[in-house]
């Protein structure tokens, strides 16, 4: 008898490798294959021409008027979506243990449940009781909301075909399993067939499925990041520890632009939109402190002014630390090594700690200039006017570069009552901002003549 071939998976990127390795080559992490029964052997080779009756559709005979979305009842959380989800559409929610995936869930379902008829929420994390009392907390979940207390995707089918449901919530993607797969539930080979298998299930039905998956502390789907390659849309929370807001993003998204984000804030009663995103992020202060810069960034669609925080001080001898949070690290060690060359700052030997306030995670340029400018303030114990903005791009010879939606930036700093930015040359609009006094600069020794005097 033929042995039953197996091979091993990658469970933090899902690469498939014919044997046991101690760190994938795919990803680079540690320890992380798994041996798996690999799928039914493959039969004699068929002529694939010969037999697939599919048929093809001329491409003017194809429907291409949209299903309407489905509003969230959250229009932080619509925006996100790209204007609501869409039917048939699949969407991953990840996030971390406790941030409040299933709450915003909870939440989504109460409000399709009540807008457009049946909604499926299928509880294999956690006992009915559980979602029961958690909908009471939130208030206002229709009582006819259907629970499905079931981890195995065959049971959840059957149910599905019964309810004809608009809505379908799975929570979690890693506690259930298909007969079709012999491996433990979140196993990588589980994961992929079950998410498979209700994907398929939403686009023939025309419900919409919202997949709630796990995360871990590096940011990755514990097993399935496969997943994101199968789903329309993936959305991920961001939070600092401790703190109440909460921003969902899309990282990808089929039906609207990726990098989208929505804010929420956690509060007793489930999650409430935060409509103003740039009085959170920022720290407010009636007096100004060194080492901390107001950024305007973009994220998605809209400017954010955000609060960026840079600590350096004396290295404990060998490696100086460059330890970033919400940032790119290797983007904070090429701009010390920017400051020093053409700033003249002495951070060679220091360490460099930066930080966005509010638990935002940046990956613009934009934020070069403020967080270099917030770096020399910590450094030279000067504070930056608290009535000051900045963004732009830092090269390598120390230019300050424009970056896109310039104009945009500006009237978001002038809505929140800023009345300096300094900001690359290219950035610096002929529109008039009558309370915002512009210093356009294109070297960064430019910048901090502005800044410092
Ligand atoms: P939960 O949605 O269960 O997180 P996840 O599904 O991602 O694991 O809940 C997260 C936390 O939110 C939990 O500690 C309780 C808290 N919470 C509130 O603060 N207010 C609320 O209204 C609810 C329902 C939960
Ligand atoms: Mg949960």
């Amino acid at each position: 008898m033929a042995r039953a071939r197996t091979v091993f998976c990658c469970t933090e990127c899902g690469s498939q490798h014919p044997r046991w390795l101690g760190r994938c080559t795919a990803c680079g992490a540690w320890e992380s294959l798994v041996e798996e029964p690999t799928g039914p052997e493959p039969g004699a080779t068929r002529d694939l021409v010969a037999s697939e009756p599919a048929v093809a559709l001329a491409l003017e005979e194809v429907d291409a008027a949209e299903a309407p979305r489905l509003g969230t009842g959250l229009p932080e959380l619509d925006r996100v979506l790209g204007g609501g989800i869409v039917p048939g559409s699949v969407v991953l929610l990840g996030g971390e243990p406790g941030i409040g995936k299933s709450t915003l869930a909870l939440q989504l379902a109460a409000h399709l449940q009540k807008q457009s008829g049946p909604v499926l929420y299928v509880c294999g994390e956690e006992g009915p009781a559980q979602i029961r009392l958690r909908a009471d907390r939130l208030g206002g979940v229709p009582g006819d909301l259907r629970l499905l207390p079931t981890t195995s995707v065959e049971e959840l089918a059957s149910t599905w075909r019964d309810l004809g449901p608009r809505l379908v919530v799975v929570d979690s993607i890693q506690t259930v399993h298909t007969e079709r797969v012999d491996s433990a539930p979140g196993s990588v080979a589980q994961v992929r067939e079950s998410a498979a298998l209700l994907a398929a299930s939403a686009r023939s039905t025309g419900a919409a499925l919202l997949l709630v998956g796990h995360v871990t502390k590096e940011g990755t789907l514990a097993g399935p990041r496969v997943l994101e390659h199968m789903v329309d849309a993936v959305l991920y929370f961001e939070s600092d520890s401790g703190s109440r807001l909460r921003i969902v993003r899309a990282v990808k998204n089929r039906f609207g632009a990726a990098n989208e984000m929505g804010v929420f804030a956690m509060t007793e009663g489930g999650f409430k939109e935060v409509r103003n995103p740039s009085a959170i992020f920022l720290a407010r202060r009636t007096e100004a402190v060194a080492g901390s810069a107001v950024a305007v960034t973009r994220e998605g669609s809209r400017p954010i002014l955000v609060e960026v925080q840079a600590l350096v001080d004396q290295g404990q001898g060998g490696y100086p630390k460059r330890i970033a949070q919400g940032l790119d690290s290797q983007r904070l060690a090429l701009l010390t090594a920017v400051l020093h060359r053409h700033a003249g700052a002495a951070i060679t030997d220091q360490d460099v700690f930066a930080n966005v306030v509010g638990g935002m995670r940046v990956s613009e340029p934009a934020l070069d200039l403020p967080l270099a400018i917030a770096i020399l303030s910590s450094l030279r114990d000067r504070p930056v006017p608290s009535d000051m903005v900045l963004f732009g791009e830092l090269g390598l010879t120390g230019e300050v570069r424009p970056v896109p939606f310039g104009l945009e930036r500006l009237q978001e700093a002038a809505k929140h009552g800023f009345r300096r930015a300094v900001v690359p040359r290219g950035n610096a609009s002929a529109r008039q901002f009558p309370q915002l006094a512009l210093t356009p600069v294109e070297t960064l020794s430019q910048a901090l003549e502005a800044v410092f005097g």
